[in-house]
């Protein structure tokens, strides 16, 4: 079953809690220096969310999830655990997914932060991986079948000959943080449904440098590149409106997308 929010009330908790997701990663930005730690980094996030915001980060105890956020660094995919060990340094990439609950709703973003200064290569697979999320959001509106999106994804990623992650999909969000439906960000030939106005989902395209094929790490959670190639993902919480979309998390560097 797939939930629709059309109350304006609804739509408004969506909104705020969309905005505090949104917030956590701008808030973040400054602290991703060479030296710092994943777990300083989920410590920083977890205060920020809880005591400035008032919200709750819907990582923590997710299906027993230890964190409050994701950081997955280089060839980690998704899901990677914040730990002390893990220390950024110079020309790493680093990605941060934080979902944040709220008065009964959710929201679910992430992005890129390069450590340092970045490497050519790595600064374009971001720009690819960041861009196929755009592309898809410039899509979205009543009617449109979800196949073209993963179909727009992947043909985008591949054109520019990077590999889009197959096995991790983006999902239905609202009341809980993963609903149907599974978006796919791969073509299928399934023409999938139509949208319709108040769905709400995400879109978190992962982007490999070569090989799409993951694996899961022993701790049950970090997922890596099968040939530790680099990944990079951008993710995004919208809202279909009557006559396009509504990014419930979008960041004030990112306010040109909401005017295209
Ligand atoms: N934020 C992730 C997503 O995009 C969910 C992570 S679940 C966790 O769907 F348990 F790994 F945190
Ligand atoms: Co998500
Ligand atoms: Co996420």
């Amino acid at each position: 079953m797939i939930n629709l929010i059309t109350n304006k009330e609804d739509i408004q908790k969506m909104r705020i809690v969309g905005k505090i997701s949104a917030r956590v990663l701008e808030f973040i930005h400054p602290y991703i220096q060479p030296g710092i730690s994943t777990e300083e980094i989920d410590n920083i996030c977890h205060d920020y969310i809880t005591k400035n915001m008032r919200a709750f980060p819907a990582c923590l105890n997710y299906h027993g999830f230890p964190k409050s956020i994701c950081t997955s660094i280089n060839d980690v995919i998704c899901h990677g655990i914040p730990n002390k060990y893990d220390i950024l340094k110079d020309k790493d990439i680093i990605n941060v997914d934080v979902a944040v609950f709220k008065d009964g709703f959710y929201s679910d973003t992430s992005k890129m932060f390069f450590v340092g200064k970045p490497n050519k290569n790595s600064e374009f697979l971001c720009k690819v991986a960041q861009l196929s999320l755009y592309l898809a959001i410039k899509l979205i509106k009543p009617g449109l079948r979800l196949r073209s999106i993963g179909k727009t994804i992947q043909e985008f990623v591949e054109k520019n000959h990077f590999s889009v992650v197959k096995e991790y999909c983006g999902h239905g969000i609202g009341r809980s943080l993963h609903e149907d439906p599974p978006i796919l960000h791969y073509d299928t030939d399934d023409k999938g449904i139509k949208l319709k106005k108040g769905m709400i989902f995400t879109i978190e395209p992962m982007v490999n440098s070569g090989s799409s094929k993951s694996k899961l790490m022993k701790d049950g959670w970090t997922v890596k590149t099968i040939d530790e190639s680099l990944s990079a993902q951008y993710e995004h919480t919208v809202l279909v409106t009557e006559d396009g979309c509504e990014v419930l998390t979008l960041r004030e560097e990112e306010s040109f997308l909401q005017e295209l």
